[in-house]
């Protein structure tokens, strides 16, 4: 049975890990009845009590009731929750909105920028989880060394039976010998196969505009491109209009969207 949307369920900060400065990884356990399970690229309402709600995607899925979201601060709700420590209980209401597609054949194509690689995880981990022949490509892009998510886990990954992951950042420091520069510049050159490969990109929206603009340029199809929209949320159920973005509604019909739909849309600006 669908758990009332409208109810936020007391979830607890079972586990706190700092990832970045500003941003970090919660997990969070029921405290009484458990929701649904959620799909990669979903998100939950999560509620700072007395402070507010916002919306966060899930950035893992261990299967065992609990939820995983990495929360970076950027204002008063995001900073409540990402400073909120093991014991402190949560409002949370969800699943809400689409998932990522992760059925698809061929390659998978992995475009994450900052906190972008957040909802983007789940994704990675299955394509792991399923080892089949398909070639998994990761390339994320942060500020700055320091602010590149999961690096530990990463690098953990790092074999030559494991994704392909090339890391960027737009500034470097002593210890860096990786990438220099935006998303868009491996994207460029990394070999794939375009009509073999199913790319998936979240990020801040120009980054997403400029590097589909790079995969359609090397003969990746539009329809083999998602991305995730991000939008104000208020009721997380399709009701309030409070995400329009022209004749979407990000919550119910978002947050992933094809690229043919979400082209357009691109130039709109927030109603
Ligand atoms: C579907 C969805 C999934 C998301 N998943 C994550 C996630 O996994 N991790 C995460 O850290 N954040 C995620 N966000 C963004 C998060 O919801 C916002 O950072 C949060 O709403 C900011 O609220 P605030 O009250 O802390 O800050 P505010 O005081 O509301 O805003 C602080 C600054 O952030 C900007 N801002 C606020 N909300 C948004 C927004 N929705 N989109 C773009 N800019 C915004 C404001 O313009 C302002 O500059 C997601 C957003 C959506 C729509
Ligand atoms: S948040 Fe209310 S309609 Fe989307």
């Amino acid at each position: 049975m669908n758990p009332d949307p409208w109810l936020p369920r007391p979830y607890r900060v079972i586990g706190r890990i700092a990832e970045t400065g500003d941003s970090a990884t919660l997990t969070l356990a029921p405290d009484g009845d458990r929701l649904p399970e959620f799909r990669p690229g979903q998100f939950a309402m999560l509620y700072a009590h007395g402070v507010g709600e916002v919306p966060i995607s899930v950035s893992a899925i261990p299967g065992d009731g609990t939820l995983v979201h990495t929360i970076r601060a950027v204002g008063a709700v995001s900073r409540a929750l990402h400073d909120a420590e093991p014991g402190t209980v949560l409002g949370v209401r969800g699943p809400f909105g689409t998932a990522w597609r992760l059925d698809g054949d061929g390659d998978l194509l992995l475009v994450a920028g900052g906190i972008g690689l957040a909802p983007l995880r789940p994704v990675l981990r299955y394509a792991l989880k399923r080892r089949s022949s398909r070639r998994v490509i990761l390339i994320a892009g942060a500020r700055t060394p320091a602010d590149l998510l999961y690096r530990k886990e990463l690098r953990g990954l790092s074999d030559p039976d494991g994704p392909e992951i090339v890391l960027t950042v737009d500034r470097g420091d002593d210890g860096w010998t990786g990438h220099v520069g935006f998303v868009t510049e491996p994207l460029a050159t990394h070999p794939i196969d375009p009509l073999q490969t199913t790319a998936l990109l979240c990020g801040p929206e120009p980054m997403m505009r400029f590097s589909a603009r790079t995969l359609l340029r090397r003969g990746v199809p539009a329809e083999r491109i998602e991305v995730s929209l991000e939008r104000n949320m208020q009721c997380g159920t399709g009701l309030c209009g409070h995400c329009q973005f022209g004749p979407l509604l990000v919550c119910r019909d978002g947050p992933v969207a094809g690229y043919p739909v979400a082209e357009p849309l691109f130039q709109v600006k927030e109603l």
